[in-house]
């Protein structure tokens, strides 16, 4: 594995940190983390040199943090990594729920410190609000009692509300959306440059696009890929072009099966800084004008929406709408909504509630994007 300082200080951060986002589940049941396999994947990465683990409130219906403080706990190898949460912006409505969450999510982690604490998922609105609720004094307190290491946030927002926030507060890190197709959108490229300005490290979230642009080429999609004869596989280009960028201190993934982890372990230790050859930034630039062409919703299928009380699975669906363009296999994706999703929970059930557009870190109109992915599907 190779390794990157976290500026202002000698800790050596993995190139590669886990996400527990997206761990193998039971049952199709998010809440149900299969811990079997769970844990073997941690215990493979922690194996191999993945030192930064990361985890969130919200993560598995409230079952991640929970499911990693066990894992570390049982193992005693909470030492040995750095573990990084959130707090969920959200549900603070006064002061007091500041140090209400951080002492359950240490109670959660089993653990009585957080390396790296973030103010999750935060847009401008988000952030005006916790900001006068008093977060700055909060989040000096916490470091000042040890129950936090460093201070970050996460970012969702357009380019516009990043400056203010990072200005906001002298965080020590800050983590953003950032892949290939997605340079430009969020934070984008402006502001991991903005970041690295600032003096301070940058994680990387969603550096697959939420697994979007990793899926096996077919169509009109492997005829690019085979015109440009390159072994690279699509994870291996991806991850290359983050690791490329000298600002990017982590990139995480959020990994669900072994062979993620096995594959996303070897990139992060041979590639890194100017690892990136011509070659490869044209085939990027010509993929990255098909994705966009294609793609119909920027879901990214982080699935922070999914409290859906009809219990329409709508990033899968998105997923069936968007891969339906890509790949050019409209016929097999409309078959599997038809068939896979019951009525009851099809797009059409929507009752426009909006709770998932509050909770879209996307901030995508779900509402008219179903309504469209429905149409299309249902199509003959
Ligand atoms: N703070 C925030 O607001 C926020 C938001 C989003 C994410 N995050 C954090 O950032 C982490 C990373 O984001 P992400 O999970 O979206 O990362 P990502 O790496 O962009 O996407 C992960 C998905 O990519 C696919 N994948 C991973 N490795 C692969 C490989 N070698 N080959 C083929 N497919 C591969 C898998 O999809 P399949 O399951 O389809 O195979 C996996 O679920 C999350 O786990 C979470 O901890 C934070």
């Amino acid at each position: 594995m190779r390794y990157r300082l976290l500026k202002n200080t000698d800790v050596k951060l993995s190139q590669l940190g886990f996400g527990t986002m997206r761990l193998p589940i039971l049952h199709n049941n998010e809440k149900l983390i299969d811990k079997e396999s769970a844990s073997e994947l941690l215990q493979y990465a922690i194996d191999h040199g993945v030192n930064y683990y990361d985890t969130a409130w919200n993560y598995h219906l409230k079952a991640s943090e929970s499911f990693l403080g066990e894992f570390l706990h049982e193992t005693g190898q909470r030492e040995k990594v750095y573990v990084a949460t959130k707090l969920p912006c959200w549900e603070c409505r006064e002061y007091a729920d500041f140090d209400r969450l951080l002492d359950q999510q240490l109670e959660n982690l089993k653990t009585d410190y957080i390396d790296f604490y973030l103010l999750h998922a935060l847009d401008s609105y988000r952030f005006n609000k916790i900001h006068e609720l008093g977060v700055a004094d909060f989040m000096d307190k916490a470091k000042a009692s040890g129950k936090v290491r460093y201070m970050g946030f996460s970012f969702h927002d357009d380019y516009e509300a990043f400056r203010p926030i990072l200005d906001a507060y002298p965080f020590d890190f800050a983590q953003i959306q950032y892949n290939y197709m997605d340079d430009d959108f969020q934070a984008g490229d402006r502001g991991l440059r903005d970041i690295a300005d600032k003096g301070i490290s940058s994680v990387i979230m969603e550096p697959l696009r939420g697994g979007q642009i990793v899926k096996k080429p077919v169509g009109k999609l492997k005829e690019i890929w085979d015109s440009f004869h390159t072994d690279l596989t699509p994870a291996a280009l991806a991850l290359k072009y983050v690791l490329n960028r000298e600002e990017v201190t982590t990139l995480l993934s959020g990994m669900g099966t072994m062979e993620e982890v096995v594959e996303n372990i070897r990139i992060c230790s041979e590639y890194g800084v100017g690892s990136l050859t011509e070659k490869e930034m044209d085939m990027i630039r010509v993929l990255r004008d098909y994705y966009r062409n294609e793609t119909r919703v920027d879901c990214t299928a982080c699935n922070y929406c999914n409290d859906c009380p009809e219990g329409i699975p709508i990033s899968r669906i998105f997923t069936f709408y968007n891969e339906a363009h890509i790949y050019g296999d409209a016929a097999n994706m409309r078959e599997k909504y038809k068939k896979n999703v019951k009525n009851k929970h099809k797009a059409n059930q929507c009752v426009e509630c909006g709770q998932c557009e509050e909770a879209c870190p996307q901030n995508l109109p779900i509402r008219e994007d179903l309504k469209k992915a429905h149409s299309f599907l249902m199509d003959s």
